[in-house]
């Protein structure tokens, strides 16, 4: 593994790997045990969008590896005022270790790692959020113990966590029913993949159906960062795609509800249900940080040490 572009680049074998090393550092953390694996190495975050979980997790956790952050807002370097990416890029391949990028295209993290040389973790694109999704695997496993036998559920846009999602959960062996409205489905390329798992992959656009018997839902905002345009037509073709109870009273009995936030009450999910699955919400949240580690630590520490 040589960056962290998509899940659709993961095996199953790495997917496991990685859960499996960030409930490790995770275990290391809550005991004291210190693990400085990338010791010196120099990381930077780029940013063109907002960030807090992110940004913060990804800076907590590069400097419990030993290594030094370096946060960088496109408001702040020059690529806010044109430079272009490849120039940029061949500068930061010079200066650091690796580097995580929040940004709108996913062109533009694959460009990342080609023109500095550098590992490179994409922490948000429109088409994807890989380290979201790993955390919340991690998530899953910790309360569910196993993926056997389990239906994961996504209710609401087919945007980067619902791409990411459908991939990282068929990977993993669980069973994925969506409901998306129509025109809102996930990328095309997602469809392609989730149709080699043949009835094990269910697309629908009635929450009511795709809820039944899930034992993980999850929803996400239904206008995502660059969208705020779309604010109010979104707001009206989701009408019915909110989590509500009387919607997941079709659901396992002991489900689990998560919610990668920034949440909006009484949109995507009512206050109710969030706060009922609030220890599950945010121990998601927590997981960030393990699985972001267990990943800089894959790609990373073969580099220097
Ligand atoms: N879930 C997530 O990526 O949160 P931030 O946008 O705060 O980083
Ligand atoms: N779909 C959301 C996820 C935020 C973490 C967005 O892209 O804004």
């Amino acid at each position: 593994m040589e960056n962290l572009f998509k899940m659709l680049d993961l095996s199953a074998t790495e997917i496991t790997d990685i859960l499996d090393l960030a409930d490790q550092l995770k275990y290391e953390r809550k005991h004291g045990i210190s693990h400085k694996l990338l010791e010196g190495q120099k990381i930077g975050m780029i940013f063109e969008k907002s960030s807090t979980r992110t940004r913060i997790s990804f800076e907590v956790g590069i400097t419990e590896l030993g290594a030094t952050p370096l946060f960088l807002s496109s408001s702040d370097l020059q690529i806010g005022r044109g430079e272009p990416l490849c120039d940029t890029a061949r500068v930061l391949g010079r200066y650091l270790d690796g580097i995580m990028i929040r940004t709108f295209k996913q062109s533009t993290v694959e460009d990342l790692a080609k023109y500095s040389g550098l590992g490179v973790i994409n922490g948000l694109t429109d088409f994807s959020h890989p380290c979201q999704v790993l955390a919340d695997l991690m998530t899953i496993r910790e309360f569910k113990i196993s993926f056997y036998n389990l239906k994961l559920c996504y209710v609401g846009d087919g945007n980067n966590m619902c791409n990411s999602l459908v991939v990282g959960a068929l990977k993993v062996g669980m069973r994925v029913s969506i409901a998306v409205p129509k025109g809102y489905e996930p990328d095309a390329t997602i469809l392609e993949f989730a149709k080699e798992y043949g009835d094990k992959f269910e697309m629908t656009t009635k929450p009511e159906v795709a809820v039944k018997d899930a034992d993980v839902i999850v929803t996400d905002v239904w206008t995502s960062m660059g969208q705020e345009d779309e604010t109010q037509k979104r707001a009206e073709a989701f009408k019915g795609y909110c989590l509500t109870k009387d919607l997941l009273s079709a659901a396992n009995k002991d489900y689990m509800v998560l919610h990668c936030l920034p949440a909006h009450r009484e949109e995507e999910i009512s206050a109710e249900v969030f706060e009922e699955n609030a220890k599950y919400i945010f121990e998601e949240a927590e997981n960030r940080l393990h699985a972001q580690k267990a990943v800089m630590v894959r790609l990373y520490q073969k580099r220097t040490q």
